[in-house]
């Protein structure tokens, strides 16, 4: 028979959560920002992670018709930055789709601009639809593509444009939460806040310069973020099909996956977000897989569907759904001739550096939890 502390014991004795307030006047306490931690220890010191974030699938074609709702209703001028948020059931209304990480449909009509500013939280777009708008990050120009992956780091001026003649929509991926939660918010617009910045770069400069292999010889660049502004997905999806075709890269968990990298350092392409394309194979059906992190994948290609934390989400090309933190997530492709392709990104770069981070996964048959 095993023995039990004393302070077991005496947990027992006060019951589950302890509420033995011990006599003390609480009022009084509560007057004087006082609060005895026994009576919501249980609360704080969860035996495994805890969240408010619910499995969520923000759906293609519900967002589609009412942001270009909202191009036909508001200019970008009067929006400034003409986007419909996708909000957390969990979060009651807050800026988040997870915790830590906020996202968005974003639409620049032909013609239009969202001018120059920027700010400290880190983003990152994912073109839905549309063809040839640009955006410009410090001084390079780059024009966008459907999947195509752009980043913006802290603090770096950017604008948006659309010289085509369709609508642009893309989702955006900041970690404004996290920011926000630290009050670190700071922001800032160039000029009188309706202006372009100049254009000092060629266009591209950063894929020839980075994307190659090659690193310019004596190079300055120092910043804590990938230099490269532009991941082309017709790269990213030759490559996927490259791994898928030689069966190898692959894992039961994630299928065939690649992590979007600063070629400088093989780390995340922003410090605080890490990026993901994974291809998953028709017919396959990923084996369930949990990790600390909270994410939000993109479908860039194909149909299917998941099931994150006991909730099956049903996608299709161009939707968005959420996993939140240590929630057991599996995929499956129905289709036996069509892959499915997700993008996703994480805030995992913020816990790893401070020992947060953890992964498992779950072996069917046995059920057992693998730490991985
Ligand atoms: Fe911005």
């Amino acid at each position: 028979m095993a023995i039990e502390s004393p302070r077991k014991e005496a947990r027992k004795r006060a019951g589950p959560g302890s509420k033995n307030t011990a006599g003390l006047d609480l009022d009084e306490l509560r007057q004087l920002w006082l609060k005895p931690l026994w009576l919501v220890l249980s609360d704080a010191f969860t035996a495994e992670p805890n969240t408010q974030i619910v499995p969520y699938n923000w759906r293609w074609k519900d967002v589609r018709p009412r942001i270009l709702e909202a191009g036909r209703r508001i200019s970008a001028e009067e929006a400034e930055r003409r986007v419909l948020m996708y909000l957390n059931p969990g979060l009651n209304g807050a800026p988040g789709a997870t915790q830590t990480l906020f996202s968005g449909i974003q639409l620049i009509m032909p013609g239009e601009i969202a001018p120059t500013h920027r700010h400290v939280p880190s983003a990152l777009r994912v073109v839905v639809e549309g063809n040839g708008a640009y955006t410009t990050v410090s001084g390079e120009k780059t024009l966008m593509h459907p999947g195509d992956f752009v980043t913006t780091p802290n603090w770096a001026w950017h604008d948006h444009g659309n010289e085509s003649d369709e609508p642009m929509m893309w989702l955006d991926g900041l970690d404004m939460p996290f920011v926000l939660a630290l009050n670190a918010m700071f922001y800032e617009e160039l000029g009188n806040g309706y202006e372009i910045q100049p254009v000092t770069k060629a266009l591209d400069d950063s894929q020839l310069r980075y994307n190659r292999g090659f690193r310019p010889h004596d190079d300055r660049f120092s910043g804590n973020y990938s230099p490269i502004l532009n991941y082309r997905y017709t790269d990213v999806r030759e490559t996927l099909d490259t791994m898928e075709r030689a069966g190898d890269a692959t894992s039961e968990e994630e299928g065939v996956m690649l992590d979007y990298i600063n070629p400088l350092t093989g780390g995340p392409t922003l410090p605080t977000i890490d990026a993901h394309a994974q291809l998953i194979r028709p017919g396959e059906h990923t084996r369930a897989v949990r990790d600390t992190a909270s994410r939000l994948y993109h479908v860039l290609d194909g149909r299917g569907t998941s099931v994150i934390g006991g909730v099956t989400l049903e996608w299709e090309k161009g939707d968005t759904f959420c996993a939140p933190t240590w929630m057991w997530r599996e995929h499956q492709v129905a289709s036996a001739d069509a892959p499915a392709v997700l993008f996703s990104f994480d805030d995992a770069p913020i816990q790893k550096p401070f020992s947060l981070y953890r992964k498992q996964a779950l072996h069917q048959g046995s059920g057992k939890q693998a730490d991985l």
